[in-house]
């Protein structure tokens, strides 16, 4: 998987190379939309993870209903945040922040992928999700198509977004993007001509910290929830949650908590360095859940 990324790495960084090389000089230089570009990159990263199509033409229809599918337009998240999902379905047909032919299109691309590796019994694409070499035994087609697109869903804008923001974070933010950038050619590369080496990358504490905290300061996600396996009497407060109640928590709220996290509008990769990580308490830092339905636990 490592590989695959990082061909899709070397192509986001040609990409914004090519885009300063044709501006470098100009007076006004045209602006670069970052999230699309980042969009284009987690989209490309999940079809090559997924199902190894390496590369995928921006221009075909493919392409563009699955990059509809990861910029669903606002008035229907508002829709779907705001308005119970049994009358949006009766009122307007409104399932999906997307519309559904969307959907379609990606049902039939993994059902594709599918049969063609049913019929070609290919063992060679066995390092990507789909990994289907054989009939399935325990799970269906439909099981099989459902959890991709879960994980299509789930996995590419929230790395795009998060991007974004660590993109953001870093240019508002020039000495800690300067420390960084320091930080990555002494310890990723062995001289300047070479690329930085992705397992270095990925035990830096440095970079790991700056992500750690661009992700307190900006979650991906609104709110998480939970229904109540069984009462719960929370604390000392008086408060019974009952069984069977949705309990919904803003992680938001919690990551800008001065009793967790002192100055916190600052941002400050400090905080996740390995001498200072044992000073975030549990629950105080949930920007992939927690519990059993957390990422990690996937
Ligand atoms: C920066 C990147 C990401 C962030 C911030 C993020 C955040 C989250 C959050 C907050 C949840 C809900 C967890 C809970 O309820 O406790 C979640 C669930 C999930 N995420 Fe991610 N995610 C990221 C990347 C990914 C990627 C790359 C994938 C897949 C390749 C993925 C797949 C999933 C799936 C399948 C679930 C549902 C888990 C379940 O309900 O059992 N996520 N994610």
């Amino acid at each position: 998987m490592e590989l695959r990324i990082g061909r899709q790495i070397n192509r986001l960084t040609d990409r914004i190379d090519r885009y300063v090389s044709n501006n470098d000089g100009q007076q006004q230089p045209t602006v670069l939309n970052m999230i699309k570009l980042y969009n284009d990159y987690g989209l490309s990263v999940m079809m090559s993870c997924m199902f190894s199509i390496d590369t995928i033409d921006v221009n075909s229809g493919v392409y563009q209903s699955l990059s509809g599918i990861l910029t669903p337009s606002h008035w229907r998240i508002l829709l779907l945040l705001l308005m119970p999902g049994s009358l949006l379905r009766l009122l307007f047909n409104i399932t999906h922040p997307f519309p559904s032919r969307l959907l379609d299109v990606f049902v039939q691309l993994t059902s594709e992928q599918i049969k063609q590796r049913l019929i070609n019994n290919d063992s060679s694409t066995t390092t990507d999700t789909l990994q289907y070499g054989d009939e399935p035994k325990y799970i269906t087609c439909d099981e099989v198509v459902a959890n991709l697109f879960a994980m299509f869903e789930a996995g590419s804008c929230t790395n795009s977004t998060i991007i974004a923001f660590i993109t953001y974070d870093l240019a508002t933010n020039p000495q800690i993007q300067d420390r960084l950038y320091d930080e990555l050619i002494a310890n990723c590369m062995d001289n300047r001509e070479e690329q930085l080496d992705c397992d270095r990358l990925l035990r830096n504490d440095y970079l790991d910290a700056v992500v750690a905290e661009s992700l307190r300061l900006n979650s991906s996600t609104l709110r998480e929830g939970r229904i109540a396996a069984s009462d719960y009497q929370l604390g000392d407060t008086g408060i019974v949650i009952a069984r069977g109640q949705a309990v919904e928590f803003a992680k938001h709220a919690v990551h800008y908590c001065t009793d967790y996290y002192p100055e916190p509008n600052c941002f400050n990769p400090d905080r996740f360095l390995p001498a200072n990580r044992h000073s975030i308490q549990p629950y105080a830092y949930l920007p992939f859940g927690a519990g059993s339905l957390s990422i990690s636990q996937m």
